[in-house]
């Protein structure tokens, strides 16, 4: 007799600014679970969330899911609705074995979903509190770097300023131009597909900038920009860490924005053109950063490399990274051995443990 298929509890959606991103994700790794191959060993059922926070019972997010009704609509609100103290009142999640939360930005990938999963005692994909709201914290994501003396680029931190105040937004542009160079980068602590982010080339765009990043996360990162190449690494594992090959990613516009990010027009290399010794170098510090923040499970690494000097320098770690069938984590692993429906089947049995 065959053994008893696997519940893969699949949450999506969310209240976050990469809704979107989540539910294009979501489909993906329906698919692969859906999978002539996977279907022995799973069955998936969907959780949608949408963006209010209401949580959908299963079928409606299945529907989404393939397609069947639109997401978000006024049709899905409400149905469970916000004021219910019990929300998740109506979800049968009794039969999940395994989570696999794809819920990318705030809401979601920073701990919060982590968080209320561990009360149903199930594993997840992914990994736990700590690693997902540090993942998501630009800001103590580079403190914890700068204290390892990880390679990152110059940066300011402001929090708990008030930016209505036309003094404060002063003395910060002062501080801005008085440390770094130009261009800079203006950003949220807390965002995530590049929403929120300004690249601003003079000072006349800095007020604007913070503001723009203020509208998002009162806690704001300004950096110097480099000319550099956008370089990547996947991570898989538990107790041991499995890094990918390196991917780059070439972009039309300047900088990796909103709108570059689901180009289907980017060129994706893989294997990075790059010299041996730096790639060696990349994936140590993939496994040494995700180590440092307690990051297992699945991870992007996300790294800079200067067109001039050639330096590496760690940008950042994404701890629910993008999914789609164009997105870089899934194709790095493609190229190292691992096609969507073996990796989906990988990242449920390091849950396990297996
Ligand atoms: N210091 C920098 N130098 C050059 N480009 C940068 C710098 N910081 C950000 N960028 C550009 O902005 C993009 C998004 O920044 P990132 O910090 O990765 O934000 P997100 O978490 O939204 O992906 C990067 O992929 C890159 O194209
Ligand atoms: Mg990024």
């Amino acid at each position: 007799m065959g053994k008893k298929k696997k519940c893969i509890g699949l949450i999506f959606g969310g209240c976050s600014n990469e809704h979107d991103v989540s539910i294009s994700s979501a489909k993906t790794v329906f698919q692969a679970f859906n999978s002539k191959i996977n279907k022995q060993r799973f069955k998936v059922k969907a959780f949608y969330i949408n963006k209010y926070g209401d949580w959908l019972d299963s079928d409606i997010s299945e529907q989404i899911l393939i397609n069947e009704i639109e997401n978000n609509t006024t049709k899905t609100q409400g149905v469970f609705n916000q004021e219910k103290i019990n929300f998740l009142d109506g979800i049968e999640f009794q039969n999940v074995d395994i989570w696999f939360p794809l819920l990318h930005g705030f809401n979601g990938e920073d701990g919060s979903i982590h968080g209320l999963l561990k009360f149903t005692r199930k594993p997840l994909v992914g990994c736990g509190i700590i690693g997902s709201a540090l993942g998501m914290d630009k800001i103590l994501m580079k403190t914890i770097f700068s204290n390892l003396k990880l390679p990152q680029v110059n940066y300011l931190v402001f929090q708990n300023e008030d930016l209505n105040d036309q003094e404060v937004k002063k003395k910060l542009t002062r501080e801005i131009i008085k440390k770094l160079n130009f261009p800079v980068f203006v950003k949220p602590s807390n965002s995530g597909s590049s929403l929120g982010i300004s690249k601003v080339i003079n000072e006349s765009e800095i007020s604007q900038a913070l503001e723009k990043a203020w509208g998002i996360d009162s806690r704001i990162v300004v950096e110097e920009g480099l000319e550099v190449r956008e370089i990547e690494c996947g991570i898989i594992g538990n107790s041991q860490l499995l890094t990918s090959e390196i991917g780059e990613v070439k972009y039309e516009s300047v900088w990796y924005d909103y709108n570059s990010k689901y180009n289907l027009n980017n060129k994706i290399t893989i294997p990075a053109e790059i010299d041996s010794k730096i790639t060696k170098q990349i994936k140590e510090i993939a496994i040494q950063s995700c180590r440092t923040l307690n990051i297992f499970g699945f991870a992007r690494v996300d790294f800079f490399l200067e067109k001039s000097s050639n330096k590496i320098f760690l940008n950042e770690i994404n701890t629910i990274p993008g999914f789609t069938k164009k997105s870089m984590f899934p194709m790095l692993w493609k190229a190292s051995g691992l096609n969507i429906e073996q990796l989906v089947a990988k990242l449920v049995d390091i849950s396990l443990d297996l």
